[in-house]
């Protein structure tokens, strides 16, 4: 009789700015795993759904937007990077928004839009393994993960990051209306009814706060190669 071999799953949870999106990347590329990007699932349903003029709290219509939309990763040209096609179009630098994290964070809190993102993620789950980069990676989409990791960092500080990569692209934001716009996502992700931002009862919790990304890695990667 041949066992079915379990693909082992790493998952990382946490607020947006806690540097999971980073650290997701590097670990996933140490270890030569692939890399699901969850929240890039959330901004593109948001988008789309933006794109086609729905009110976002139009249950019904967003659902469907939810369904039938297009979501695909694919490696820029010079394979620095990872595009994300919405639809056939290239909606990767308009994700990135801060607009589009509320749009996502809205729309997130939709029980029938998360349902309908589910199998999706699932399929991501591949040999030789998957980190899984969220907010309910550890506790609804993979509860039976090996691994699991939840990064948090002061509001502050989280802030201050954001702040540093989008003046980067060249964005125009200040820091005081991004710790608003971050606390004020944070206590939606973590208040809403289904899958709420909380740390799963078996994740290493990691706090980031003065910590250099290195040492976030290495403090991640312990919990998988000890
Ligand atoms: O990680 P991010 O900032 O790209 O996520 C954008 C929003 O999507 C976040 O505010 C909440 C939602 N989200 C979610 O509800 N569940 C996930 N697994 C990932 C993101």
């Amino acid at each position: 009789m041949t066992r079915a071999v379990v693909v082992p799953v790493l998952t990382i949870d946490g607020p947006s700015g806690s540097g999971k999106g980073t650290v997701s990347r590097l670990v996933a590329e140490r270890l030569g795993w692939r890399l699901l990007d969850s929240g890039a699932l959330y901004r593109a349903v948001g988008y789309a759904a933006g794109a086609a003029g729905l009110d976002l709290s139009d249950v019904d219509a967003v659902t469907r937007c939810a369904e039938s939309t297009r979501i695909r990763f694919q490696p820029s040209v010079d394979g620095q990077d990872t595009r994300v096609l919405v639809n056939g179009h290239d909606a990767t630098d308009e994700l990135r928004t801060e607009t589009a994290g509320a749009a996502a964070s809205a729309i997130a809190s939709i029980p029938s839009v998360r349902q309908a993102l589910v199998d999706l993620q699932l399929g991501f789950r591949k040999a030789p393994g998957l980190v899984a980069d969220g907010r309910d990676m550890g506790t609804v989409i993979f509860p039976d993960a090996a691994y699991k990791v939840f990064l948090t960092a002061s509001a502050a500080e989280r802030a201050k990051r954001r702040y540093k990569q989008l003046k980067e692209k060249g964005l125009s934001v200040t820091l005081s209306g991004l710790q608003r716009e971050i606390e004020a996502r944070d206590a939606r992700d973590a208040s809403r009814a289904v899958a709420p931002l909380k740390p799963a009862a078996d994740a290493v919790l990691v706090d980031t706060t003065g910590m250099p990304i290195d040492e976030v890695v290495a403090n991640v990667f312990a919990v998988v190669r000890p």
